[in-house]
């Protein structure tokens, strides 16, 4: 098959969802769909639960399921299409933020009782930032929610999304009847306690003013799906197909992910309007995916549980040309070739050794501690991906050594943890020493528990009230080095030597800036 066609397949996108509304639910239905589990429960959910915050078991036991459900491929209606997973956690935020820059759209689940949730608008910002096509999917409806209309309003004003309902509920809660598919214009009744698949009836139904409606679902609730229907088709705009690939419409679907209900909807609308693996920025130009050459870039790195194996695996995202086994390819940063044995592709939770893999799909690559998140793979061109930042951290502590004959161990373990993307390692120019940076609190338990079973090293942690790290730069050097003489106490440098201003409050930041004026700060590591 051509790269061509092979592209018009493929189909990457994520779930992202604040915990709890479903978003594990609903990857597991869209897979049943594809064949590629058999049973529900088959996918298990690599959220942390609540409360877990220092269950160390819990954090590995969700490490290691979470390998197996990183990626998940399966194929529907001829179409390869690949979920990546995103932790909903909100202390493994940059995870999937990143994940993100891999996908070429992405499904949000809102749960109708609790509407817009505070993960959802920050997920949601990250797609829009990248214009990312998103489509809605609002779960639950057999409980009692919200007025559809007035979710639809706060999707609005909170997401700040353009939304356009392709499917419609009939009632909700104990009155759930069904949904109408604007989309394809049927009624799809609602059966509870259905089995898999059996959970709905569908009937074409193109035409609402039909007496029939009465038949199937009653007269009062005919009468209101028909005057919502007409209110909804008035107030949105009609689907544009365009506008949605271009991230500025939202088509919203409303179904019961427990019940597979509306599911089907929603994902045979998804393969029709998705937009296969689209073109990606680099910093010396745009890479698409129907050049021949091979291009992609590492987006998450998992290490191994097992300490007595160290190797680990390298998430690849193929964004142009034909990834193969065995072949050279350049590691840019590295300024090496590199050739791969066993690299592997995931198809629900099996893992496979492949042959090839075409744009959009993700390969996983064992790796010994070659790679870093962002990290460029090509066929030999000197490419730099962009779009794969580390956010500024928000949560500081000092980090010592507490076994001196560990040091070594102690060194290598942070620096690979950093690699992997699980925080960010300062060095603080006044005293120094090492300051870990993290998003969440939870990383740091991560990190002592990991540095102590996978490298055999012991550190402590000491508080440092810190409000922000963030990178600094001047386009005129006199100027840098001025605030660099002036602000000594407050710079460090992160790993890879770039100067770094730790802000002790918000205040202070402010402070700073109208001091040093042609002094930048940047709250990514991308500038
Ligand atoms: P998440 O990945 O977004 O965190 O959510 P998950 O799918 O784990 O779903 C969170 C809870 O919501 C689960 O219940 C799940 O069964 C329930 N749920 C998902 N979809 C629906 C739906 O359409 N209707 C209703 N009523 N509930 C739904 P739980 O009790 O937390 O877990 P479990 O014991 O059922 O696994």
């Amino acid at each position: 098959m051509s790269l061509a066609k092979e592209i018009q397949k493929r189909r990457t996108f994520g779930i992202i969802s604040h915990p709890d509304a479903g978003k594990t639910t609903l990857t597991e239905k869209l897979l049943l769909f594809g064949g590629a589990i058999q049973t529900a429960g088959a996918v298990k959910s690599n959220k942390i639960k609540k409360g877990a915050t220092s269950d160390f078991m819990e954090i590995e036991r969700q490490r290691g399921i979470s390998v197996a459900t990183s990626v998940m491929g399966f194929k529907y209606r001829g179409r390869k299409i690949n979920i990546l997973d995103t932790p909903g956690h909100k202390d493994f935020a940059e995870d999937t933020y990143r994940t993100l820059t891999a996908v070429d759209s992405a499904i949000v689940v809102i749960d109708v009782a609790k509407g817009v949730e505070e993960q959802t608008e920050k997920l949601v910002s990250v797609c829009k930032m990248r214009k990312t096509p998103i489509i809605v999917f609002v779960n639950k409806l057999d409980r009692e929610g919200k007025d559809a209309m007035e979710l639809l309003d706060e999707i609005e004003g909170k997401l700040e999304l353009n939304v356009v309902p392709l499917s419609w509920p009939i009632g909700m809660g104990q009155r759930f009847q069904g949904v109408y598919n604007i989309y394809e214009q049927k009624l799809v009744l609602f059966r509870p306690h259905g089995k898999q698949n059996e959970s709905e009836e569908t009937i074409e139904f193109d035409n609402l003013d039909d007496p029939d409606l009465e038949k199937y679902v009653g007269e009062e609730a005919a009468a209101e799906l028909r005057e919502e229907v007409e209110m909804v088709t008035t107030v949105y705009p009609d689907f544009d197909q365009d506008a949605y690939m271009r991230g500025e419409i939202n088509p919203v679907f409303f179904g019961s992910a427990i019940n597979n209900f509306g599911v089907k909807e929603m994902l045979d609308c998804f393969v029709d309007i998705a937009p296969n693996p689209l073109p990606r920025p680099t910093e010396e130009r745009m890479v698409k995916p129907t050049e021949d050459q091979f291009a992609g870039f590492v987006f998450k790195i998992h290490a191994n549980m097992d300490p007595k194996h160290r190797d680990r695996i390298a998430f690849m995202r193929v964004c142009s040309g034909k990834f193969e086994r065995n072949t050279n390819y350049l590691h840019v940063r590295q300024e090496r070739k590199m050739k791969f044995a066993n690299p592997t592709s995931f198809m629900a939770s099996k893992k496979s050794v492949i042959d090839e893999a075409f744009p959009g799909d993700v390969v996983g690559l064992y790796d010994s501690g070659n790679f870093k998140i962002g990290d460029t793979l090509t066929g030999g061109e000197v490419l730099h991906f962009k779009g794969i930042p580390s956010f500024s951290p928000e949560q500081f502590r000092y980090v010592d050594n507490a076994d001196p004959l560990k040091q070594k161990q102690m060194v290598k373990g942070l620096a690979q943890l950093m690699d992997e993307g699980v925080a960010q390692l300062f060095t603080r120019q006044s005293n120094n020493r090492r300051i870990i940076g993290t998003v969440g609190a939870l990383q740091f338990d991560v990190i002592q528990y990991r540095l102590k079973h996978e490298y055999g090293a012991s550190v402590t942690f000491e508080p440092l009230n810190l409000h922000k790290a963030c990178w600094v730069t001047a386009e005129d050097d006199k100027k840098l080095q001025e605030f660099l003489k002036r602000r000594r106490a407050d710079l460090a440098k992160d790993l890879a030597g770039n100067w770094v201003y730790l802000a002790q409050s918000a205040y202070a930041l402010q402070m700073v800036r109208d001091a040093h004026p042609g002094v930048e700060f940047h709250f990514t590591s991308e500038f």
